[in-house]
């Protein structure tokens, strides 16, 4: 078996189980700590489950690296071999306010090109995947491409603060060309609507290389695009302020961004 049928089997395997800790959780039992602000939430779940996958990655493929959000990984510096990025709950806030709409994320890059994207819609039970040339999946059956739309066409997902802060103004005249604005508090589960052909663009400020890895896989993998705001390609070493989008979109978002 290669080496990415393996790891395909095995991330299936672990992000199922993953899921039903999760979903085993009493809400009322969560330890939940503020970190760098009082909407900025992770559990104790989070780190539990980002513990395990970790352990789990380092026993079978002790060779790799692993980029997670709530510290269980290496201190990466480059991008050199195969390396792992794990979000453990992406959408911690809904996880504890709503019980729905978070996600398990696991990207997975060799020699910084990404060829395997998860990302787990636990409450839905839809696992959408996808490795490099081979198309993206829901639940193992092969999702149609969305169709190639324009600003104008489609509705435009964003996170909070490019809303709340006027810093982003000009997202508010991209915004204002297209159909109009959703927003879900998952950046993985924004890129799954991208997918799907429900929103023609996400744009989030300030997303860390593991919100970003795995969607980036399926974005790609169907012809869109993933870049910063400027255009520049994203840098999975640091926060980016990444667009999603669809490749007539992201040429209009561009030219905004860039005025
Ligand atoms: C958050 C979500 C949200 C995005 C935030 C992230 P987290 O993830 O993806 O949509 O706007 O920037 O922090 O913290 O719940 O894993
Ligand atoms: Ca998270």
């Amino acid at each position: 078996m290669s080496e990415i049928l393996k790891r395909d089997k095995l991330i299936k395997q672990w992000i199922k189980e993953a899921a039903e800790s999760i979903e085993s959780a009493k809400v009322d039992s969560l330890k939940v700590e503020e970190k760098s602000a009082r909407n900025d939430l992770v559990t104790n779940m989070d780190k539990k489950i980002e513990e395990e996958l970790s352990r789990k990655i380092r026993a079978e493929f002790p060779e790799d690296r692993i980029c997670g959000e709530e510290g269980y990984g290496d201190d990466l510096k480059d991008l050199k071999g195969t390396v792992w990025f794990v979000d453990p709950i992406d959408g911690t806030l809904n996880f504890v306010l709503q019980q729905e709409n978070f996600a398990v994320m696991i990207g997975v890059y060799e020699e910084g090109i990404g060829v395997q994207g998860y990302i787990y819609d636990v409450v839905k039970d839809n696992l959408y995947s996808a490795i490099k040339g081979q198309g993206i999946f829901c639940n193992d059956q092969q999702m149609k491409a969305p169709k190639n739309k324009s600003l104008s066409e489609g509705l435009i997902a964003t996170n909070s603060q490019l809303m709340t802060q006027d810093k982003y103004s000009d997202y508010r005249k991209i915004a204002d060309q297209s159909m109009g604005v959703r927003m879900l508090g998952s950046a993985g589960l924004e890129v799954i609507e991208l997918l799907k052909g429900n929103v023609i663009a996400y744009m989030a400020s300030k997303l860390s290389p593991w919100y970003i890895a795995a969607g980036k896989v399926m974005v790609e993998e169907v012809g869109f695009k993933v870049s910063q705001f400027d255009g520049s390609s994203i840098d999975l070493l640091n926060k980016n302020k990444t667009i999603f989008s669809t490749g007539k979109a992201f040429d209009e978002i561009v030219t905004v961004n860039s005025k």
